[in-house]
């Protein structure tokens, strides 16, 4: 017996790329729906407002808004005990910054979580996943102004009292340590709204941003728990573990160094204060934290109840001679990539769980995995994902052996895009995810007629036998 009874297995999908219909029922535009489609080593163009002649992948996406009793019910099939979506913002406050929510999108998802119960199926739901309300980018400037943490605290407040009875799991959140990377347009605009100014101390702006929603989630989880105490609610990171490149001291420490770039995101929440390490950097740097009487205090009135992650792939660092403490990524001679370069990495996954476990103490969450593959039907009209089999096979297999062997307190696991939708990074369809098809190309052409791929049946049987049988 690995996996407890109870375990919850499902997927995971975010609002923004699938529901598509994004003015219906009053919608606002959301940062996801200013971004157009990209593709591998193309990035995604962020463009100022929704312009004419360009494609906006998100705006239809797989339409999932028009479709979701079919979806669900192909999930149910499934198996799936849970299903770990998000709420737009956009479709609750439109703008952002309203007093009173919008009925048509909190209906919505009234509608959704009662189709789920239906089928006995848990909704696992993610508060702030790479769609706020555009409107908060111009007016306000994202995450750089403290305000936001008003209109997010307003925001979580008004969805868990309206789903305080259809929904336990939440996280406020998603990876939000992927902003970490300064030099990603997409990551700082979809986590926090941000668009880095020429010449601006990135890192500096990058602290306030994150102050300021570390702030925004611990009032949430606050505000959460007092109004329903049975409520879990997660942080959410990318967790992507980072090996040194040789047993050299100097690789080590470099990777050490690497992994608390994404730790410090986590032991806020969790542990309910700013990490020593982090202090010292930003008194080295002369860094002035804008805080306000009793923020810390919150932090550790907020912290977590349990540790939500996605986990796609992992990364080597090698100390760099010529710029010790720069990054300095090597590729690993011991694992494959995908088509997008991701390192698939199955033993990286019972590795990390192993870390979280130990330094958090607390439960944990895969709510996040998969590969990203180019697909077409056969010619029996079915796609047969092989790869993706073994992938999960492989992945199912490590998670099961930091569950048993490692002792790993582990609540679910729920692969990414269970039905193919449009890539955060890429804005592409075809790079699909899902154990179902879904006919659309990078265009936007198709009928979006669903069909279940093989990995589908064998899903579906893994959900049976309590990932018993691989
Ligand atoms: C995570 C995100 O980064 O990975 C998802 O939380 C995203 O939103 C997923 O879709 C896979 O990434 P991508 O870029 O292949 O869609």
């Amino acid at each position: 017996m690995s996996f407890p009874k109870g375990f919850l297995w499902g997927g995971a999908v975010a609002a923004h790329q699938l529901e598509g219909a994004w003015q219906a029922g009053g919608k606002g535009p959301s940062v996801a729906d200013v971004m157009t489609v990209g593709g591998p080593g193309v990035p995604r163009e962020i463009t100022d407002g929704v312009l004419p002649g360009k494609y906006y992948p998100n705006h239809e996406a797989i339409d999932f808004y028009h479709h979701y009793k079919e979806d669900i019910a192909l999930l149910a099939q499934l198996g799936f005990k849970c299903f770990r979506t998000s709420i737009a913002w956009t479709r609750i406050f439109p703008n952002g910054d309203e007093e009173t929510p919008n009925e048509a999108g909190l209906k919505f998802y009234d509608d959704l979580f009662d189709e789920m119960h239906k089928y006995g199926m848990e909704p696992v739901i993610t508060l702030s996943h790479f769609e706020m309300p555009y409107h908060l980018v111009t007016e306000y400037g994202g995450w750089r102004s403290r305000k936001l943490v008003d209109l997010f605290v307003r925001f979580a407040g008004v969805c868990f009292e309206r789903y305080k009875d259809k929904v336990k799991y939440w996280m406020t959140f998603n990876e939000i340590n992927n902003q970490r990377n300064l030099d990603d347009p997409f990551a700082s605009f979809t986590n926090s709204g941000v668009r880095y100014e020429e010449g601006e101390d990135r890192e500096a702006v990058l602290a306030q941003v994150a102050h300021h929603e570390f702030i925004a989630s611990a009032k949430a989880v606050v505000l959460g728990h007092k109004i329903n105490p049975d409520f879990e609610i997660g942080c959410m990171l990318a967790m992507s573990p980072v090996y040194p490149a040789s047993c050299r001291p100097l690789d080590q420490i470099a990777a050490l160094k690497e992994m608390d770039r994404t730790f410090a995101f986590a032991d806020v929440q969790c542990r309910g204060h700013y990490p020593a390490y982090l202090l010292r950097e930003w008194e080295r740097k002369g860094f002035k934290l804008q805080v306000e009487d009793g923020d810390m205090a919150l932090l550790e009135a907020g912290k977590v109840d349990y540790f939500a992650l996605s986990y796609y792939m992992s990364f080597v660092s090698e100390y760099d001679a010529a710029a010790p403490g720069a990054r300095k990524e090597v590729p690993n001679p011991y694992v494959k990539a995908s088509d997008w370069g991701w390192q698939i990495d199955p033993v990286g996954l019972r590795y990390t769980l192993n870390v979280l476990s130990e330094r958090y103490e607390l439960p944990l969450m895969i709510v996040e995995n998969g590969i990203g593959l180019h697909e077409q039907p056969a010619s029996d009209g079915i796609v047969h994902d092989d790869e993706r089999i073994r992938y999960f096979a492989a992945h199912i297999e490590q998670m099961k052996r930091a569950v048993e062997e490692d002792g790993v307190a582990l609540m679910g696991y729920c692969p990414w895009g269970p039905i193919d939708l449009v890539s955060a990074s890429t804005g592409e369809m075809e790079k699909r995810y899902g154990f179902i098809y879904v006919d659309k190309d990078n265009q936007g052409n198709g009928t979006l007629k669903r069909v279940p791929k093989k990995s589908f049946y064998w899903y579906q049987h893994v959900i049976k036998t309590n990932g018993e049988d691989l």
